[in-house]
């Protein structure tokens, strides 16, 4: 990659950022497409964000992810928000175009592009989200917006999962989701949003003693480890399955796209994929 003058930056703001795989998923794209881009992650102190967004439009960057815990704090600082990044109430992709700052979430389609991918749909079908965080909050929206047969919520703190419902009914104007205190036993697709399971506890898997169908679909959005212990747990009853590092992939992808304003060729995910890989 040949950094110039004219060379376009895109960054990731969040505390801490060490861990992040994107510098090298997203550079790796930029020098393989032939795009004049580099995106460098910045470790931004709370008391910093502010300053940091300032800084980064005042460089004339391309535009930025955002991370924990900076999410609600540029939610703030934004002079438009995307219609379903506002139902949401959380962006991970802000664009900035002459000065102007735009924010996006791009999990929910990055969520529903891996499944796409790997050829499942949640069109018509019984879908379970485990956990009402942030990420829950993206997918059920998105998930929403494939017309499933029901959304299902459980969520440790069940009032929670119980407000994420609402939001959705409310976004669909009709009775879509609900909140349930245990998994149903014909349920046709199951996410983990929770972070169980995720680096140092890998042993946690929210599916504990839970027995499935094999024709269950399970999908963990935890990426680090690749497998996670749910996953396997999944497997060994016969389950397909899928795992956070596609969904990591493909809202990276959605973001570019959002920067560029143009569509990226259709082998983006393996070069994205193959970086991450040596990682
Ligand atoms: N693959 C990707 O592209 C991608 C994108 C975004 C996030 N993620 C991953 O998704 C996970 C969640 O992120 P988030 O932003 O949604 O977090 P968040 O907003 O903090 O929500 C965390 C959720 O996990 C639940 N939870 C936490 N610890 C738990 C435990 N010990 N037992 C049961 N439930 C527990 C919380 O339940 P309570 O409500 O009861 O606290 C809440 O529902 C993280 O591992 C993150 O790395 C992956």
């Amino acid at each position: 990659m040949q950094i110039t003058a004219s060379t376009k930056i895109a960054a990731l703001i969040g505390h801490p950022v060490g861990h992040s795989l994107s510098p090298v998923m997203h550079n790796h794209l930029y020098e393989k497409l032939d795009l004049d881009m580099a995106y460098l992650a910045f470790d931004v102190p709370p008391d910093q964000v502010v300053a940091a967004v300032d800084g980064l439009r005042a460089l004339g960057c391309i535009g930025f992810n955002v991370t924990i815990p900076h999410k609600e704090a540029v939610y703030s600082l934004l002079d438009h928000i995307d219609e379903n990044a506002r139902v949401i109430g959380a962006v991970n992709t802000v664009k900035i175009d002459s000065g102007v700052l735009s924010g996006y979430n791009t999990d929910g389609p990055g969520f529903i592009q891996s499944l796409k991918n790997m050829g499942y749909s949640i069109k018509g079908k019984k879908t379970v989200i485990i956990g009402a965080g942030g990420s829950a909050r993206a997918i059920g929206v998105y998930a929403a917006k494939e017309d499933p047969e029901s959304i299902l919520i459980l969520n440790r703190t069940h009032e929670k999962a119980e407000v994420l419902a609402g939001l959705i009914n409310e976004f669909k104007g009709r009775q879509l989701a609900g909140a349930v205190h245990e998994i149903p036993g014909d349920a046709d697709i199951i996410i983990n949003t929770t972070k169980l399971g995720m680096w140092p506890d890998i042993n946690g898997n929210p599916l504990e003693g839970h027995k499935l169908d094999s024709r269950t679909v399970v999908c963990d959005i935890v990426y680090n480890p690749r497998q996670t212990a749910m996953l396997k747990y999944a497997q060994a009853q016969g389950c397909k399955t899928c795992g956070g590092l596609s969904m990591l992939i493909c809202q990276g992808l959605r973001a570019v796209e959002i920067w560029l304003g143009y569509s990226l060729p259709g082998d983006s995910w393996q070069i994205m994929n193959e970086a991450a890989n040596v990682l």
